[in-house]
């Protein structure tokens, strides 16, 4: 059983507070919403030339964080390229069908994962000493960080589309090469690159198939 201090029984009355007025006063997203997240978004081979603001990688970053990770480690690091030498810097790395597609974007997230995310548990967790839970297992570690780092990728795209933008993401590319060029002295590896900005139609590949229903899920 988890004692919490008078000031963190307050802090779980408030969010209850806060979350039932929210469901009491919102409806489900309508198919328009839907289709812009999910249903009809596409992912994107080509980018118009339109800037994304850095206002506006804060605001999707914003977000994203509040997207539920285990123990709310949230292990994923990001860095946003957007600068030309940055962009050559990351050209090395990419497998040869992807360079077009990462240099013509506005923005280029590298998603990475900390595999010393648990250094921040006094913060993210304080009711609970669990650092050492990771700390003392190296398997569980690196599959917490990698498991909840794309999770967090996820998120980024889900809430990039939210924001009107659009996403390529690509594991197509050198992952050492871009760990010690942007993560070098760290323990950040990178988990897959994201593009945001506004698409190019024209260049959208046609919708490949999905699994149906009952070929992958079961109700049991
Ligand atoms: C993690 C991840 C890695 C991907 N890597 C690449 C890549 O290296 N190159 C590429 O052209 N597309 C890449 N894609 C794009 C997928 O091929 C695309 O999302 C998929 O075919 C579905 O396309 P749709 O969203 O337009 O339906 C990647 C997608 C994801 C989610």
């Amino acid at each position: 059983m988890i004692e919490l201090s008078e000031e963190q029984k307050k802090a779980v009355a408030d969010a209850q507070a806060t979350f039932t007025e929210l469901k009491d006063s919102s409806k489900p997203l309508n198919d328009e919403q839907l289709n812009l997240l999910f249903g009809q978004a596409r992912s994107m081979n080509g980018w118009q030339d339109k800037e994304v603001s850095d206002d506006m990688v804060k605001s999707i970053y914003e977000l994203t964080k509040m997207g539920p990770t285990s123990t709310n480690c949230c292990p994923a690091r990001f860095k946003f390229i957007k600068s030309d030498d940055q962009k050559q810097l990351l050209k090395e790395a990419l497998l040869p069908n992807n360079v077009d597609k990462v240099m013509s974007a506005p923005v280029i997230a590298i998603i990475g994962y900390d595999l010393d995310f648990s250094d921040n548990m006094g913060k993210l967790f304080p009711h609970m000493d669990i650092a050492p839970m990771y700390k003392g297992n190296a398997e569980f570690n690196q599959a917490t960080a990698f498991r909840n780092s794309s999770l967090q990728g996820a998120y980024f795209m889900m809430v990039s589309r939210a924001h009107g933008l659009d996403c390529g993401p690509m594991s197509g590319f050198n992952n050492e090469l871009v760990d010690s060029t942007f993560f070098e002295g760290t323990n950040i590896k990178s988990n897959f690159l994201c593009c945001i900005g506004y698409g190019d139609p024209s260049k959208i590949f046609m919708r490949l198939p999905r699994l149906d229903f009952d070929e992958v899920c079961e109700i049991l």
